[in-house]
Parts: structure tokens; sequence; C-alpha cells
């Protein structure tokens, strides 16, 4: 495995001798953030020994380096879902890439179902916390010693300071932000009324099928972690509906600009 990240992280080097500061894992309907980096070099992920490929129709699968209002960061264009098909191991391989690369914080983004009653579509939710409910761990079986201890804790699984800063930068630019607790779940059918309830009631105030096997890697590597989610359908008592895939997506491409500001703005306070 570590033979295969190092493989992976020698090939960008070799393509680029760019260093960012930043990762950036964008979500669901939420790519347009590239559109405000000033690139300086795009990777496929197909051309990168060992990285997996995205098959879900809304993901271009790319890594692109560049400024973001003047911050080095490298963002993940498309990423990887357990319920495609990939191991834990695959969801996570560029997220260890992304440590070699020398990232010093990790951001990302996702779409989300919204369980909390006092949310509307298309808002933002900052993770406070989260729930795992994904039936794998990325960190089974042999530890990475190198990259970080067999039982990393999570007690403070988002960085503190950046969800602080980030509810500062809402507030200032007027953007409606909530913090909460995120699920993860495998996906890929929606959820029952029933499961939603459950999820519910279990403490959650969105769910979603992504970010947590991300995050669970990066905090054992001790890289801070931002996350925040575009609340795409809502699912709770009165509000439930039948929900299409370009539903979630129309919502997410709406609430882009409030997170591409609050994105741009929270890179930039660091
Ligand atoms: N459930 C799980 N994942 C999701 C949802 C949902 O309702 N909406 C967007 N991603």
């Amino acid at each position: 495995m570590i033979e295969k990240i190092n493989e992976a992280t020698s090939y960008i080097q070799g393509q680029t001798d760019f260093s960012p500061e930043f990762g950036i894992i964008l979500g669901t309907g939420l790519g347009g953030l590239i559109q405000e980096i000033e690139i300086q070099k795009e990777i496929n992920y197909g051309d990168i020994p060992h990285f997996p490929v995205s098959t879900v129709e809304s993901h271009q699968g790319r890594l692109i380096f560049g400024l973001l209002a003047g911050r080095k960061v490298v963002a993940m264009q498309g990423r990887f879902h357990y319920y495609e098909g990939y191991t834990m191991a695959q969801v996570t391989f560029p997220v260890r890439v992304l440590k070699l690369l020398g990232i010093k914080r990790l951001l990302v983004s996702n779409a989300a179902g919204g369980l909390n009653k006092g949310y509307k579509i298309s808002e933002l939710m900052v993770l406070g916390d989260h729930i795992n409910l994904l039936p794998e761990n990325p960190l089974t079986g042999p530890n990475l010693d190198s990259f970080g201890v067999r039982f990393p804790d999570m007690l403070e699984a988002y960085d503190p300071e950046m969800r602080k800063k980030a509810l500062e930068i809402a507030k200032e630019k007027q953007l409606n932000v909530h913090e909460g607790v995120y699920v993860s779940v495998s996906g890929p059918n929606l959820e029952t009324p029933a499961e939603y309830k459950f999820l519910s009631i279990i403490g959650a105030d969105a769910v979603g099928m992504s970010t947590v096997p991300e995050v669970i890697v990066a905090r054992q590597m001790d890289i801070p972690v931002f996350a925040i989610s575009v609340i795409t359908d809502l699912c709770f008592e009165g509000q439930l509906k039948h929900v299409t895939v370009e539903e979630v997506i129309a919502a997410a491409q709406k609430a882009e600009p409030s997170l591409t500001l609050l994105m741009k703005e929270l890179v930039k306070s660091f």
C-alpha cells in the first residue's frame, strides 16, 4: 500500500513542483469552486498510477493545482464513494497522497439530506461532528505506522478553529450556515422514512454517503479538517418526497456561490 501511495505521489511530483498548503475535496454538484482557482496544473486521475477513477457521471476525475484566494491548493474534482464498489483503501487513497504532497489542512464538501427540522434546501451545514454508519472502516488492516497511530482519537475530528472561522465568515457575509452532526451511510439508495427518523433520533442533522472515510484517514495523519454539507433534500416528516439525483445536483448548484465564497474566505484566513 505504502509503495502505491509513494508511486502515485512521485508521479505527481514529476509533473509539477507545486506544493499545496490546502487539499480540497469537492462533492456532488459542487465542482464550481474550480472556476475560482487560478489553475497552474491539472492531472487526470487516470494518468496517476494506482489512483482510482470516478464512475459517477456528475464527477470529473482530476487533480487541480493552483491558487485560490492567493493560497496554494490542490483540489480533487471528483471523489470516490464506497457505493461505487471501491474499497475503503481506494476511497481514501487520494487523501494519503495529498498528505505526502504536503497539505497542511483539508477542506471537504458534500451533498447531504437534511434531518434537522430547522434546515432548508440549499442551506449549508458545517460539520461539527459525525456518526459513522458505513459498514467498513478505512483504517482496518495492518496499520500504516508512518502515517499515524493505530487508534487515532476522534474528539476533534473537525478542526475547532476552522469551524469557528467559517461561522464568523458566514455571519459577516450574511450566509445562513448551520453547524451540525453528519451521519454517513453506504447508500446508494436513499433512506426509508423509518431510517431517516432513526438517524435523527441518534443525533444526526444531515445524512450523506461520503466524507467520513476521508476525514478518518486525514485525522489519523493529524491533518486538521473542515467539512461542509449542502442540504439537497429534506428528510423529515411533512417534507419527505421522492428525490432524483438531478434535484440533488440542482439544489447543490444553487448553494454553490455561498459555498465558494465561504471556502475562499476560509483559506484566505489561514
Ligand atoms: N440520504 C443520503 N445521502 C444523501 C441524501 C439523503 O437523503 N441526500 C443527498 N445525499
